[in-house]
C-alpha cells in the first residue's frame, strides 16, 4: 500500500493510465492532498483503497487532477489571428485541412475550430479531431450540451447560429457535431498519427514536467506536416523551438519549417 507520494504515483498508474511522474510533483501533490482532505481521507493507503471501491470518488478525483476548465473561443484575440492569418497561411499550401485539438476537454476548442471553418472558410474541406485522456469529458463533448458560462468569449451571433437553447443549456447543432471526431488519448504515452496541418494544445501542459513538455512538443512537431502550425496556450511559450524546427508565426502559433 502506498505510504509516500512516489508510491501513490506507482499505485495510481495501472489503475488510471495516468502516469503522474510526468507531472510537476509540487502542484500534483498539493492537488491530491487537498482532494483527500476535502473528502475525509487522511492517508494514501486508505485513499487508494477508497478509489478502488468507489467509482464516483474515482471519477471526481480524476477530474480534479486533470483540470477540465475550457470555453468556446477562449482567448478571443488568438482566434482572430487564427482566422485572419493562420488558416489562410495553411490554405496556401493545402486544402483539405486536418485539424487536431489535443487535450480538448469537453469539446469547446474543437467545436470552435469547426465553427471557425464553417463560418469563414466555406469552400474548404476539413476534419477536426478532439482528444483527451478523460473519458467523462469526452462523453460531454459527444453529447454537446453546454452552459451559459462556456460562451463568455463567443460572438452572440454564433450562439444563435450553431446552438439550440434548451432547458438544460445550449445544444450544439448536428452539422457542427458531425464535423468533429472525439477519441481518448494519453498525450504522454500514446503514438500520434502524422500529417496534421494544425494542432491546438492549449492549457494542457501547465502541470507537465519540463522533460514531459519537451518530449510532447517533439511529438507534435513530428505529427505536423512541413508548414503545419502548432497553437499553444497563453502561458506556454516554446523555448528551444529552433531545435524543434519550429518558427513563430505570431504569438502562440508556431510553424514547422
Ligand atoms: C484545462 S483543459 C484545456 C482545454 C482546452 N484545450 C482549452 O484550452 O480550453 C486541460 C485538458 O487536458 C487534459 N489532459 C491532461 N493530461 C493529459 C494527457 N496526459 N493526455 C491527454 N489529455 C490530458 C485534461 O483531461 C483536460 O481536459
Amino acid at each position: 500500500m502506498p505510504n509516500t507520494y512516489e508510491e501513490f504515483v506507482k499505485a495510481f498508474h495501472p489503475k488510471s493510465g495516468l502516469d503522474l511522474k510526468f507531472y510537476k510533483q509540487n502542484q500534483m501533490q498539493r492537488r491530491i492532498l487537498s482532494f483527500m482532505s476535502s473528502h475525509g481521507h487522511q492517508t494514501y493507503p486508505l485513499f487508494i483503497k477508497a478509489l478502488d471501491v468507489d467509482p464516483v470518488l474515482y471519477d471526481a478525483f480524476f477530474k480534479h487532477l486533470t483540470i477540465n476548465v475550457s470555453q468556446f473561443f477562449r482567448d478571443a484575440n488568438q482566434w482572430k489571428t487564427l482566422r485572419e492569418t493562420v488558416i489562410p497561411l495553411l490554405l496556401k499550401a493545402k486544402n483539405p485541412l486536418k485539424l487536431w485539438s489535443a487535450g480538448c476537454s469537453s469539446g469547446q476548442e474543437p467545436y470552435s475550430l469547426a465553427i471557425t471553418m464553417m463560418e469563414y472558410f466555406t469552400s474548404t474541406k476539413f476534419t477536426v479531431l478532439g482528444t483527451d485522456i478523460d473519458v467523462n469529458v469526452l462523453q460531454q463533448a459527444k453529447d454537446g450540451l453546454y452552459k451559459q458560462n462556456d460562451f463568455a468569449s463567443t460572438p452572440p451571433e454564433f450562439l444563435q447560429k450553431y446552438f439550440t437553447p434548451s432547458d438544460s443549456g445550449y445544444q450544439i447543432k448536428d452539422p457542427v457535431k458531425r464535423l468533429v471526431t472525439f477519441q481518448r488519448q494519453n498525450l504522454l504515452t500514446d503514438r500520434f498519427q502524422p500529417g496534421y496541418d494544425f494542432i491546438a494544445c492549449r492549457n494542457v501542459v501547465i502541470y507537465f514536467t519540463d522533460e514531459a513538455k519537451e518530449m510532447l512538443y517533439k511529438k507534435f512537431t513530428d505529427a505536423l506536416r512541413p508548414g503545419g502550425i502548432l497553437f499553444t496556450g497563453s502561458t506556454e511559450h516554446l523555448f528551444g523551438m529552433n531545435n524543434l524546427g519550429l518558427k513563430p508565426v505570431s504569438s502562440f502559433f508556431y510553424q514547422k519549417l
